[in-house]
């Protein structure tokens, strides 16, 4: 059984699908191991490392890989050199890129999305989605407070007091927890909102104080799966309208709220950001799929007014060793499932977690949720 770890494509990437540590315990798995060079560079992991693990570190890493470790799909550009038949397990970002799958399935590997692992207690560790939310909603914070230009915790001095800063989280799933508990340990006045019941109590128990509309619907809002509805135009209307108030007193306001499937929601308008106090930064974590903030731009800090607006892309990236040493235990974790007691390859095709990542397979794209429209 032989496992690449294949070095990124994308110049924008810098995190790696597996680490030393994790190389260890995948020839502990049986498995050969080569790393493409570099592959770990930008997350602070040269290739003399993987070599010490006993690694194999060479240019034609994927020729004859029964694995493949990455963290972005490969594109079909890369897709020659990899085995017919070959596993591949990384974050495929699936929806509405048809045309990328059916190239996986035309060059006959088996692609698995680690985004689509069920969040289900056996799968709490192999659950990509969290591990990389949780250090985008750290580095949301540090990321404002670096465009911030004044400190986060009240400081009493022989020259004077500065006041503590007012933080404002919209959308408290993983990455939002993160960033209230993060912006408390900075000393920042933290205030938080969701649409998800649930959430309420979450945020206080960090220490933060909770804003939302709480209607019928707000009880209602969270679906069987833990996830957050679209809401109501009504709802969007009233909550809007506390928002208003709100972000006009705040310093800095951080967004991350998502719905599955959809566009993210639209929650600060651009009347909203010039209310704010010049100096204030929002930080839309939201802008790789549509953005909370109007005006944001993906990759770009945006100044309207002397408010900034912090559109950072893959941010988890941002901490890379960071999120490359949890993505890797992700990985491992999943692929651990795939290895049977003799130290082969046997992937259980009706395990429950195979099946909802499974892309592609034998030549044919075969998750439910991504056939081609003519079958
Ligand atoms: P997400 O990334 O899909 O969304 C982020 C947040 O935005 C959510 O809290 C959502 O309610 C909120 N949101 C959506 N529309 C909004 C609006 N109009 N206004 C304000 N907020 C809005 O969510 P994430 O981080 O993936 O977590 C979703 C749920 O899954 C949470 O309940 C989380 O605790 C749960 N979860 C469960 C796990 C498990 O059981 N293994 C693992 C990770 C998360």
């Amino acid at each position: 059984m032989k496992i690449a770890v294949a070095k990124e494509q994308d110049p924008a990437e810098p995190r790696v699908a597996a680490t030393p540590d994790t190389v260890k315990k995948l020839k502990a798995l049986g498995a050969e191991v080569a790393v493409e060079p570099g592959a770990g560079v930008k997350s602070g992991l040269p290739d003399a490392d993987y070599a010490a693990v006993g690694a194999t570190v060479a240019a034609d890493a994927l020729n004859g890989a029964d694995v493949v470790l990455k963290v972005k799909r490969p594109e079909a550009a890369e897709l020659s050199a990899y085995k017919r038949g070959a596993l591949v397990l990384a974050i495929m970002d699936p929806y509405g890129n048809d045309a990328a799958l059916k190239a996986m399935a035309d060059a006959g590997i088996a692609a698995f999305a680690m985004e689509l692992m069920p969040r289900i207690t056996r799968a709490q560790v192999m659950d990509v989605l969290s591990s990389q939310a949780n250090l985008a909603g750290y580095r949301a914070v540090i990321d404002g407070a670096e465009q911030f230009g004044r400190v986060f915790p009240m400081m009493m001095t022989a020259a004077g007091t500065v006041p503590a800063a007012k933080v404002f989280i919209m959308g408290v799933g993983v990455a939002g927890l993160q960033a209230i508990a993060t912006a408390r340990r900075l000393g920042a006045i933290v205030t938080a909102t969701d649409v998800r019941p649930a959430t309420k109590e979450q945020v206080e128990s960090l220490g933060a104080k909770f804003l939302a509309v709480e209607d019928e619907e707000f009880k209602n809002a969270q679906t069987a799966g833990g996830y957050a509805k679209e809401m109501s135009k009504d709802y969007q209307a009233k909550q809007a309208a506390l928002t208003a108030e709100h972000i006009k007193k705040q310093d800095i306001v951080i967004t991350t709220a998502l719905i599955p499937g959809r566009p993210a929601p639209r929650l600060v308008t651009a009347e909203m950001v010039k209310s704010m106090k010049p100096g204030s930064v929002l930080v839309d974590l939201a802008v790789e799929r549509g953005g909370n903030v109007e005006g944001a731009v993906a990759g770009q800090v945006v100044d309207t007014n002397g408010v900034k607006i912090v559109g950072y892309t893959n941010v988890a990236g941002r901490v890379a060793a960071s999120a490359s040493s949890l993505y890797a235990r992700n990985l491992l974790s999943f692929f651990e499932t795939m290895v049977n007691k003799e130290k082969a390859l046997a992937v259980n095709w009706d395990d429950e977690l195979v099946k909802a990542t499974a892309l592609t397979r034998d030549g044919a794209v075969i998750h439910p949720n991504f056939q081609p429209k003519s079958a």
